[in-house]
């Protein structure tokens, strides 16, 4: 039988308890982890969101009915104890917060039993994934989760706290909003009362907060529920919060500094890691060079070099092709493991090709100064001796080259990188390397789409000196937007904004929207445009993501109370489900059956 609260105070959080509550009594309350009996004496390890406390059973101290009681509870059984807080006199726990003390409890109330649960809870459980989300709110009980969540708590909290401080307004913007396709797909919501018309839910308040600049708000800020149809990774959900802001009257400086500063606070404040400022920046350009992403992880090395120049007049037609073909040929030199035997090379040119590459070409340096390569023989003496040298190559060493378009190129050396990285325990987990990436390309070509289309979105100001070459080389034209990067992570994006009609105009053009079709889709922001809008810029973070680094977590569902699974359903609440044929006839909505595959 449950009982209820009547007339109990909780006076403690279970670790909240400590040396200094001693001879006083204390009121607790939360589940049975564990039950021990010992014969005349019974332990209860009790758990809430703390910790652990232990509560000893003793009959003498609590009466036969009492401990008759307490030998009925069971694991996640919800109890509130009163009892004394008293040293431990034997098996003092190290481990935990509260190790040295325990609660001789006087009184014990059962507030609500338990079944047993799937699972036990436990930090870093070994059950399945499917089994905990299926049961999320069980999961959620466990340590680690709860500290995660606890810590995405207090990291939002900072954030408002910063940003409140640094004269940002708070503002809600809609979620039923209308669809505007420009990055990934929308999720779509029907009107009743429009039948046959749609909402979409935001997949940023990009727009919005741009009219807020326009209505002289000046510094927004926004925790904002982002919603996006697109496929999911390890650090990708559904639907996500970005931390979100835009800002009157600034240029990049201002928008990096004041960032640079929040993000100091964050890390300092919620995890104790002291984060030097200025952060670094690099441009885009550079970060492809060097890294091969435009996310570079750089706390280590590797990085790529082009050898197009070394290569270009030599007998090796793999390379030679790839220049003659406008791409070029680069390499990383992969230190000391020029012993690696042929199995696990093979196994890099398997990845190599899963990333688009059509082959990896390898050398070996022995430690004899002679090569094993799968393409020496096509070159001469003198020429590889000028690739080893562009290389930095030593004895010992193994080189890595791919010969392709420079995207692929950039994207299999990357790759490839991160991955060796890894593998060869090359990277510092307790780092926490910022990185601005900057001066973006404008324009990105769509082969599919056979155009341009922006990399940032349509309102990304281009950067003045190169506007003059929109028409020229469209292709040249690099945006005043920037990303924030953590450790190879894209944490957060944004740019300047374009103010200018002109400009704007200009862009819908490159980017081969009609005016009218441009009108239809973003009618409203020219429109506000056309009564005076001060220059703004802006950023939003992936919250999920930042969390996720904070906590070391594998997964962005670690860092998520109710997180979505691969296929974007909820193994809990069993969302999407289907609904009602009246619901449906009410949004004038008829299913057609899906073919079978
Ligand atoms: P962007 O599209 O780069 O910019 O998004 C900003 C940040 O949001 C996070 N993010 C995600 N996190 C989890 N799951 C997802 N599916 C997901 N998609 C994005 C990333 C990303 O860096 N309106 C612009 C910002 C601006 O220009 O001010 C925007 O949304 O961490
Ligand atoms: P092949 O002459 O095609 O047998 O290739 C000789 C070597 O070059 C093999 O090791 C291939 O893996 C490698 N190779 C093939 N294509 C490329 C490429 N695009 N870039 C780098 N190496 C390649």
């Amino acid at each position: 039988m449950s009982e209820s609260m009547q007339g109990l105070h909780r006076t403690h959080r279970c670790t909240e308890v400590s040396n200094a509550n001693v001879g006083e009594t204390v009121t607790v309350m939360g589940w049975v982890q564990k039950r021990r009996n010992l014969g005349s004496l019974l332990f209860v390890d009790l758990r809430d969101r703390s910790g652990l406390l232990q509560i000893v059973f003793d009959e003498p101290q609590i009466g036969a009915e009492g401990f008759a009681k307490a030998e009925t509870l069971r694991s996640e059984f919800v109890i509130a104890v009163v009892g004394t807080v008293q040293k431990r006199t034997a098996a003092v726990n190290e481990n935990l917060k509260t190790g040295d003390i325990e609660v001789i409890a006087t009184d014990l109330r059962i507030l609500s039993e338990s079944e047993t649960p799937p699972f036990h809870i436990e930090e870093n459980s070994k059950t399945n994934e499917e089994t905990r989300l299926k049961y999320r709110y069980l999961d959620l009980r466990r340590p680690d989760i709860q500290r995660n969540l606890m810590l995405r708590s207090r990291v939002l909290m900072l954030m408002r706290d910063f940003m409140a401080k640094e004269g940002f307004l708070e503002i809600e913007t809609p979620i039923l909003c209308k669809s505007t396709p420009e990055g990934a797909r929308d999720y779509l919501v029907p009107s009743r009362i429009h039948q046959g018309h749609f909402y979409a839910l935001p997949q940023s308040p990009q727009l919005f907060k741009q009219l807020l600049m326009a209505s002289g708000y000046d510094r927004y800020f926004q925790i904002a529920k982002c919603f996006r149809d697109e496929d999911l990774r390890a650090d990708r959900q559904p639907e996500f919060t970005q931390a979100d802001m835009e800002l009157s009257f600034v240029d990049i400086d201002d928008v990096l500094d004041v960032n640079e500063r929040l993000l100091q606070h964050v890390f300092k404040e919620a995890i104790g890691v002291d984060v030097q400022l200025p952060l670094p920046r690099m441009p885009w350009q550079e970060a492809m060079d060097r890294f091969g992403s435009d996310k570079p992880d750089t706390r280590f090395g590797m990085e790529l070099c082009d050898v197009s120049d070394v290569v270009k007049d030599c007998g090796f037609g793999v390379f030679t092709g790839a220049l003659e073909a406008g791409g070029s040929v680069r390499g990383i030199n992969v230190e000391g493991q020029g012993a690696m035997p042929r199995k696990k090379i093979d196994k890099l040119v398997e990845f190599a090709k899963g990333c688009g590459a059509k082959g990896l070409a390898y050398l070996c340096i022995n430690e004899d100064a002679t090569y094993k390569s799968s393409f020496s023989k096509f070159m001469t003496e003198e020429e590889l001796a000028a690739l080893v040298a562009k290389m930095n190559g030593k004895p010992g060493d193994l080189l890595l080259f791919a010969a392709d378009k420079n995207k692929i190129v950039w994207n299999v050396l990357g790759a490839l990188r991160l991955q060796l990285g890894e593998e060869l325990g090359l990277i510092d987990e307790n780092q926490y390397n910022f990185l601005w990436v900057t001066e973006f390309p404008l324009l990105e070509w769509s082969d599919e789409e056979n155009r341009f289309m922006a990399m940032h979105h349509p309102f990304t100001m281009p950067m003045e000196e190169d506007w003059a070459n929109i028409d020229s080389d469209p292709g040249s034209v690099r945006a005043k937007a920037y990303d924030i990067v953590l450790n190879g992570t894209e944490l957060g994006g944004g740019s300047v904004r374009i103010h200018q009609s002109d400009i704007q105009e200009k862009m819908f053009e490159v980017l081969g929207f009609t005016k009218e079709r441009a009108h239809e889709q973003f009618g409203f922001l020219l429109d506000a445009f056309s009564y005076g809008v001060p220059p703004h810029a802006g950023l939003a973070y992936g919250v999920d993501r930042m969390i996720m680094h904070m906590v070391h977590a594998d997964s962005i569902r670690d860092v998520m109370a109710f997180p979505k699974v691969k296929d974007a359903s909820d193994l809990m609440s069993e969302a999407p489900g289907t609904v009602d044929t009246t619901q449906l006839e009410e949004l004038g909505i008829a299913i057609v059956a899906a073919e079978e595959a």
